[in-house]
């Protein structure tokens, strides 16, 4: 029997010896497997003469059955251990304080830029552009500002210095020098919104240097003021989601439109939230008028074939009075905690099918 006490100690020596899974299925193999030590006993057996064979096969068994125990639990220990050293590896320390990730968000002032943008794009309106950085040319004199106007003291302009040849470029005072752009690059009719930022020297509670602008444009042969007044009132209920719009237009001064007025919503203000279509008070919105046949002819259109409307509105302050933001600097300060609370999530574009807030 010391030949089997031999081998069952030769293989539980290298059982112990094994240092993972993988060593100790190999010595599995060598030993139990079918071309193994002691599987090749086995296979011996049957050479025996009877009397033998009974007493060396219960020998080998019970080789083999203590080999197998051996194994058992040999991988018990290194599941066991493989387990442990994986649950202290990825340990995770839960009384250390969490470190949020930053969480970035839509700016309000974008966010109702998008709903205008969605709105007016169901009305048949493209989207145009135009530079930041403008000429007196577009943003003043085909506009029809007369030279030495005060009207252009009035914009707050910010100039840049003049070029070498005496040119004076200067930061874009209104949207309305996109109306220039899009008509001198093209030809009528038009029907186009032109969002963007605007600039003046201007700050306090109510006016940041900087703020943001939707102009309107429809030019055409039979465009006039009911159309404007349509278009305006169906973008008013839509934007505040409410089907009792009731406007007014006072007379006002543009030098780009003629006759010029300034449209008001009627609304409430009851414990401080804004409700439009009701109440008595008047909420300013806009200024519009029929475009200026001056303008038109500036940019090549036959004032007597066409005439249209136009309109421009501040972005910033409809997103206040929607979102209910209480300081327009507010809006600018870039404040993570300030854009966290009053921004939106990406994934919430605005669109009609899914609703505009
Ligand atoms: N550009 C004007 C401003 O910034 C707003 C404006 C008024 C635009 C009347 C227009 C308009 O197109 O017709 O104060």
């Amino acid at each position: 029997m010391t030949v089997y006490s031999e081998l069952q100690a030769d293989i539980e020596a290298e059982i112990k010896a094994a240092g993972d899974l993988a060593a100790l299925d190999a010595v599995r193999v060598s030993a139990l497997g079918k071309t193994g030590r002691i599987s090749g006993l086995l296979k011996t057996l049957g050479a025996l003469p009877p009397e033998e064979r009974k007493t060396t096969g219960a020998a080998i068994n019970a080789v083999r059955d203590a080999v197998q125990a051996t194994l058992d639990a040999k991988k018990a220990d290194l599941e066991a251990a493989h387990l442990a050293s994986r649950l202290e590896k990825e340990r995770v320390d839960l009384s250390l304080p969490a470190t949020p990730r930053p969480k970035g968000g839509v700016h309000p002032t974008l966010q109702v830029m998008d709903e205008m943008i969605s709105i007016f794009a169901e009305m048949g309106f493209e989207v145009a552009e135009g530079p930041d950085i403008e000429d007196d040319f577009h943003n003043f004199t085909a506009l029809n500002f007369p030279e030495k106007h005060p009207a252009r003291e009035m914009h707050d302009t910010f100039f840049f210095k003049p070029d070498e040849a005496g040119v004076r470029k200067l930061l874009r005072t209104h949207t309305s020098p996109v109306q220039i752009r899009t008509m001198l690059a093209g030809k009528p009719p038009f029907r186009l919104i032109a969002p963007g930022r605007v600039f003046r020297c201007d700050s306090d509670q109510t006016h940041t240097p900087m703020f943001h602008q939707v102009e309107g444009l429809v030019i055409d042969k039979g465009a006039h003021m009911g159309h404007l007044k349509w278009v305006l009132e169906t973008f008013i209920s839509r934007f505040f989601e409410t089907d009792s719009v009731v406007t007014q237009f006072r007379p006002h001064h543009f030098p780009f439109t003629e006759p010029s007025a300034e449209m008001d919503v009627r609304c409430s203000w009851t414990g401080g939230e804004l409700k439009v279509g009701e109440g008595d008070s008047w909420l300013e919105i806009l200024g519009c008028g029929m475009v200026h046949p001056n303008v038109l002819k500036n940019c090549g259109i036959d004032p007597d074939e066409y005439q249209g409307f136009a309109w421009g509105m501040g972005v910033d302050r409809l997103a206040m009075l929607k979102y209910g933001v209480p300081d327009l600097r507010d809006m600018f300060a870039a404040d993570a905690r300030w854009l966290a609370h009053y921004g939106f999530g990406a994934f919430n574009a605005p669109n009609s099918a899914s609703g505009l807030s």
